[in-house]
């Protein structure tokens, strides 16, 4: 019998419970990002909470899970480094570039990641992919510059759509900033796009992961839980 794609997220996010133990010690505060597969792996931190410090959230979202889960958020500004980061993507290659953001949650995931001295990305099987684009890419903008990036963006190829209505109200970042989703790309530079995206005034960032990409993928598949490094 084949497993669902929750099913797969939830074996990774056990996996990536296993994958983190180490880090753990009284005074480990460990990066959490944000989503669906992000969620199951904080359920699953929950046994273990006693064994670290806290963690730092990539999202209020998340932040909240945490809290009402008894484990410590702690705010970026108080650590100087995080011994690891645990986060899923949208679109994951066998380099472990990533294409991240569905949630939104995309400036404050690349935040936390540079702290990070590890990068655990934690995917079902689906997100592999051997180019990035065919999820749209979220690319985070002040609310005033929305029009001059989207004019950007179609002059790179790509269709920028205003991340509208998500669960009954307007979309605002926590950031308290814009999402445009932009259609259409086809990336086969990521390190040399990321560059490019961030050069855009406006813009606060991209879901591109790349120049910063992870450094371990758990992948879940119907064969069980794959470790695959940087190819
Ligand atoms: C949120 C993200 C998520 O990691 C990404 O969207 C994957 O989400 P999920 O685990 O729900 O599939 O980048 O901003």
């Amino acid at each position: 019998m084949s497993l669902t794609q929750d099913q797969l997220k939830q074996a990774v996010a056990v996996a990536a419970v296993e994958h983190v133990r180490p880090f753990f010690d009284q005074h480990a505060i460990i990066g959490v990002g944000t989503g669906s597969t992000a969620d199951l792996f904080i359920d699953a931190l929950v046994a273990h909470k006693e064994r670290f410090a806290g963690a730092v959230a990539s999202s209020e979202r998340s932040a909240v899970r945490l809290r009402g889960h008894g484990i410590r958020v702690v705010d970026l500004n108080e650590v100087s480094s995080l011994p690891v980061y645990v986060d899923g993507a949208d679109e994951v290659t066998p380099q472990l570039a990533m294409l991240k953001g569905g949630g939104g949650a995309l400036t404050r995931e690349k935040i936390v990641a540079a702290v990070a001295q590890r990068f655990v990305c934690i995917a079902d099987g689906s997100k592999l992919v051997e180019q990035l684009g065919r999820f749209p890419l979220p690319i985070e903008v002040i609310p005033m510059a929305r029009a001059q990036v989207a004019r950007h963006l179609t002059a790179l190829g790509g269709e920028a759509r205003l991340r509208g209505v998500v669960d009954g109200k307007p979309f605002i970042t926590d950031n308290g900033n814009v999402i445009l989703d932009v259609h259409g790309l086809r990336i086969s530079d990521p390190v040399a796009f990321e560059t490019l995206l961030d050069g855009i005034v406006g813009i606060v960032a991209s879901g591109l992961f790349a120049r910063r990409g992870a450094d371990v993928l758990l992948l879940g598949t119907a064969d069980g839980v794959s470790t695959l490094l940087p190819d």
